[in-house]
C-alpha cells in the first residue's frame, strides 16, 4: 500500500510518498519520495512564526513540492490532454477557495497528471496553526477527489510519537505501557499509553512549552530564531570547553509530586538575570545557554524519572523538535541505562523537527490496525488533542 502524507502545520511544507508493507509489529516503511520546505528563513524577521505568512507559503508550494515528490516516486506521468471535466474544475475551485493561488497551480498542473498509485492521502489535522492547517486539508480533498483516494486525519503529536520508532525500511513495534514525553514548540506533555492510540495524558505544561522557552530565551539573548538549536549550539560550545559554572537558574517544579510542568518562571528568570549583567560576552552567552539546557533538561529527566520508578513502563518515547537536542538526548540515555527492563526510542535526528514522512508513519500505523478517524468532514483544530 502506497500512502501520500501532507504536513503544514507550521512553519514546514513537507510531502511524502512511502510503501508500506505485512502487517502491525512487522511493517516495512519504504520512503519512495520526500520533501521538506522550510520558511525558517522568512519568519525569522518576526522573531518567530507568522501565521498569514506560513499559509500563504504553504499556498504557494505545495504543488512544486508534490509534483518533486511524485518525480522521485516515479509516480508522475503527464497527460498530454486535461483529464478534468469542466464540473470537477468547478469542485475544485471550491474546494480551494480559500487559496486563489493553490487552485491556479493545481488546475494548471494536476490536471494534467494521471492518477498515481497511491491508495491513501494523510493529513495533518491539529494541532497546531489553524490558517497553516487549512491549506494542507484542502489540497489533501482536492487531491482526494481528483483521484478519487480516500483521506486519514492524524494528529501531528501522535506523527511525533510514530517518528521515533521509524527505523530505516521499518516502524519498530513497541511493548506497552508506554510512556511518551513530547517536547516541541507548541507542547510539554507526558502521554502514557496501555496500547496503540490509547493516550492518557499524565501530565502538561502549565503555560510555555520547552520550545517556546528556548525559543524566547534566545530572542532575550539577541540570537535568530528558531532559538533551540542556536542556545544548543552554545551550551555544547561551554561544555567542550569546560566553562566555570557561573549562572544560577530555577528548576521550577522540580519537586512538586504531580508530572506538570512550567517554564515561564524560567524565561522571566533568564530576563532578570540578563537586566542585572548587562550585555553578555562570548563567553557568558555559551555560560547562560548551558546553564539554561541543564535547567530544562533536569526538570524533563526528574520528572519522567518520577514515572519510571513508580509506574511499570517498556518503552520510553521521546518526540518533537526539542529532542533534537543533543545534551537532552545524551542524559535520557544514561538515565535508561539504570531500567533495563524500559527500552528508549529517540527519533532518527532528521525526523525531530516537522515532516511528512511520520505522518505517513502514523497514517500507516492506523490503517494497519483499523483505526482510521472518520474522514468525511476533515476540519483544522488548531488545539486538537491525542485520544
Ligand atoms: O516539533 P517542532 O519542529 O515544531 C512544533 O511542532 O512545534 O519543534 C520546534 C521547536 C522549536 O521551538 C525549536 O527551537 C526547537 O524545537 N528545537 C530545539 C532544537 N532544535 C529544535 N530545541 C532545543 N535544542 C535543539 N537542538
Ligand atoms: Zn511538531
Amino acid at each position: 500500500m502506497n500512502i501520500l502524507a501532507i504536513e503544514t502545520s507550521c512553519d514546514e511544507t513537507a510531502v511524502s510518498i512511502v510503501r508500506i508493507e505485512g502487517s502491525f509489529g512487522d511493517l516495512s516503511f519504504e520512503v519512495l519520495g520526500n520533501s521538506l520546505l522550510s520558511q525558517v528563513e522568512l519568519h525569522r524577521e518576526y522573531g518567530g512564526v507568522f501565521p498569514a505568512l506560513a499559509k500563504r507559503e504553504h499556498a504557494k508550494n505545495l504543488v512544486p513540492i508534490l509534483e518533486k515528490v511524485l518525480t522521485e516516486a516515479k509516480m508522475l506521468t503527464p497527460s498530454e490532454t486535461p483529464l478534468l471535466s469542466q464540473e470537477q474544475i468547478c469542485e475544485l475551485k471550491e474546494l480551494l477557495s480559500r487559496e486563489p493561488e493553490l487552485f491556479v497551480q493545481f488546475a494548471t498542473i494536476l490536471t494534467r497528471v494521471r492518477k498515481p498509485d497511491i491508495d491513501a492521502i494523510a493529513v495533518t489535522a491539529g494541532p497546531g496553526l489553524e490558517p497553516a492547517l487549512w491549506v494542507g486539508i484542502n489540497f489533501a480533498k482536492a487531491l482526494s477527489a481528483i483521484w478519487n483516494i480516500p483521506m486519514v486525519p492524524i494528529n501531528h503529536m501522535e506523527g511525533h510519537i510514530v517518528a521515533c520508532l521509524i527505523r530505516h525500511r521499518e516502524i519498530a513495534p513497541i511493548e506497552f505501557p508506554a510512556l511518551a514525553l513530547l517536547i516541541s514548540g507548541g507542547h510539554t506533555e507526558l502521554v502514557k499509553m496501555s496500547e496503540w492510540f490509547s493516550y492518557e495524558l499524565i501530565g502538561q505544561t502549565r503555560d510555555d512549552a520547552v520550545g517556546e522557552a528556548f525559543d524566547k530565551v534566545a530572542r532575550m539573548m539577541n540570537l535568530p530564531y528558531p532559538g533551540g538549536p542556536e542556545i544548543s549550539r552554545l551550551a555544547e560550545s561551554a561544555r567542550e570547553e569546560n566553562l566555570e559554572h557561573v549562572f544560577t537558574l530555577p528548576r521550577p517544579m522540580i519537586d512538586t509530586d504531580d508530572f506538570d510542568f512550567s517554564f515561564s518562571g524560567l524565561k522571566t528568570a533568564v530576563l532578570y538575570l540578563l537586566r542585572e549583567t548587562g550585555e553578555l560576552s562570548e563567553t557568558q552567552q555559551k555560560q547562560l545557554a548551558r546553564e539554561f539546557e541543564d535547567a530544562v533538561t533536569d526538570v524533563l529527566i526528574k520528572k519522567t524519572k518520577h514515572i519510571l520508578e513508580t509506574q511499570d513502563i517498556k518503552t520510553l518515547i521521546i518526540g518533537g523538535g526539542v529532542s533534537a537536542n543533543t545534551h537532552l538526548r545524551t542524559t535520557f540515555e544514561t538515565l535508561i541505562a539504570d531500567y533495563p527492563h524500559t527500552t528508549l526510542f529517540l527519533s532518527p535526528k532528521e525526523l525531530t523537527g516537522d515532516n511528512a514522512i511520520m505522518i505517513a508513519g502514523a497514517a500507516a500505523l492506523r490503517l494497519q490496525t483499523g483505526k482510521v478517524p472518520p474522514a468525511e468532514d476533515i476540519v483544522a483544530n488548531g488545539n486538537l488533542r491525542l485520544h
